[in-house]
Parts: structure tokens; C-alpha cells; sequence
């Protein structure tokens, strides 16, 4: 049997994500050992592999093939841009891709004045900005701690995740619009989809019927 590899991003999704891979009857003991530096982990008997690689790398190792199967938040699915297949919604991580900033940043967003905008995610940025709202902005990449950007006069908004809204709260920011919905996703790799059909399909069946249970 060919083995078919999952990759798991780095943090809690992974954790959430084998608990619920372990209600389906998919488990990796090697993985639970929390002092090893093992980077690839084998369930012989299942036929499964499974990595940890950064979040963002998830969709990448997916297109390429190097994993069959990925499960990533869709803030990061958006960003790559990768040709990946999306199959299932995981429901676990919601939150929202919103623009926030200060009260005052509202009118400038309403009048469509050229203003900066930081973000960890350029490419929904700009997505945002350019093709839905039709508005100039200069986006400024930043790589965390996003909030911090309007605060120092960096930026006028920020384009970031909001999931309870205590970080823009505790920095006096606010959300001023709402680009979209936000959580884990099952993505798969095209080739595979079509060569391992079958074991993808009762893979991404039984993990649907365990988010029922
Ligand atoms: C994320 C996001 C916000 C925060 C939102 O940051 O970028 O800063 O969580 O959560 P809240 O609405 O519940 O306060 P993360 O902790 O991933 O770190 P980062 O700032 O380095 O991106």
C-alpha cells in the first residue's frame, strides 16, 4: 500500500486536528511524545504519514504533492494562492479577516483616499482593496504584532485576524469592515485526489461524520 502523507500546521490546529483524525480511528503515537524531534511521523499499519511544517508551507507541500493531504486555516489558503482542491470545512479556528484601525480611519475608508494598510496577508490585502472596494491603497507588509502598525503611525488600518477582538480592544482599535469568515479547512492535492480517490474520499467522510458526533 502507497502511503498517503498529511500535513498539519504547526500549533493548536494540529492538536485539534488529530483529535479529531483519532475519532475516525487515525492515530500516531509517535506524535504525542511532546520531546521529539522527529519532523515525520509513521502509522505503518494505516499506511499514513504525517508532518508538521509552518502554517504557511501547508498549501505549498500540498500543490507540489510532497503531502496528499493539508489542513490549514483558509486565512492562509487565501494568502497562497495555491492550486490546491478545498474539500471540507472544518469549522475549528472561526474567526474573521477584518479591517481595523481607529474610530477616526472610518472616513477614510469611506471617502477612498489613498492610505496605508499593514498586514500579514498582502495578497487579501489587496484583493480586498483593488478588485472589491476599487480603492488605491500602498499595502505594507508586516510579519506579526499587525495592531501595532496604526498605533505608531505606520499605517492608517490594518488588514489582520479577529477572533474575540481583545487585542484590537486593548490597543483602542476597532473593526471597521469585514472581508470574510475564517476557518480550518481539508485541502488536497489534485493528482492525488484522482490516483487515491477512494482512501482521500473515506478519509475526508469519516472526519465530516466525526465533526457530527
Ligand atoms: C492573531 C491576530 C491578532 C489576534 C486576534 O495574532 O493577528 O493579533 O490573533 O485575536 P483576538 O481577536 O482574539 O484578540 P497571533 O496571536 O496569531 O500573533 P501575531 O500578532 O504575531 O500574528
Amino acid at each position: 500500500m502507497k502511503y498517503l502523507t498529511i500535513a498539519l500546521a504547526k500549533g493548536r490546529l494540529a492538536k485539534q486536528t488529530l483529535a479529531l483524525l483519532e475519532h475516525t480511528g487515525i492515530t500516531c503515537e509517535e506524535m504525542k511524545d511532546k520531546d521529539t524531534r522527529k519532523l515525520i511521523f509513521v502509522n505503518e499499519e494505516l499506511g499514513l504519514k504525517f508532518f508538521l511544517s509552518k502554517t504557511s508551507d501547508v498549501p505549498t507541500y500540498v500543490e507540489y504533492g510532497a503531502a496528499d493531504i493539508g489542513v490549514v486555516g483558509s486565512d492562509t489558503i487565501l494568502e497562497e494562492g495555491r492550486k490546491i482542491l478545498e474539500v471540507l470545512d472544518l469549522g475549528l479556528g472561526k474567526c474573521r479577516m477584518c479591517v481595523a484601525g481607529p474610530a477616526s480611519a472610518r472616513e477614510l475608508l469611506k471617502k477612498n483616499e489613498i492610505i496605508r494598510v499593514a498586514s500579514k496577508y498582502p495578497k487579501i490585502a489587496k484583493d480586498y482593496f483593488y478588485n472589491k472596494k476599487h480603492q488605491t491603497v500602498e499595502i505594507v507588509k508586516l510579519n506579526g504584532s499587525v495592531e501595532l502598525a496604526p498605533i505608531v503611525g505606520l499605517s492608517e488600518v490594518i488588514v489582520d485576524i479577529v477572533e474575540t477582538g481583545s487585542t484590537l480592544k486593548e490597543n483602542g482599535l476597532e473593526v471597521l469592515e469585514e472581508i470574510c469568515p475564517l476557518s480550518a479547512r481539508v485541502v488536497v492535492n489534485e493528482a492525488s485526489m484522482k490516483m487515491q480517490r477512494e482512501r482521500i474520499t473515506k478519509i475526508v467522510k469519516d472526519l465530516k461524520q466525526a465533526l457530527n458526533e
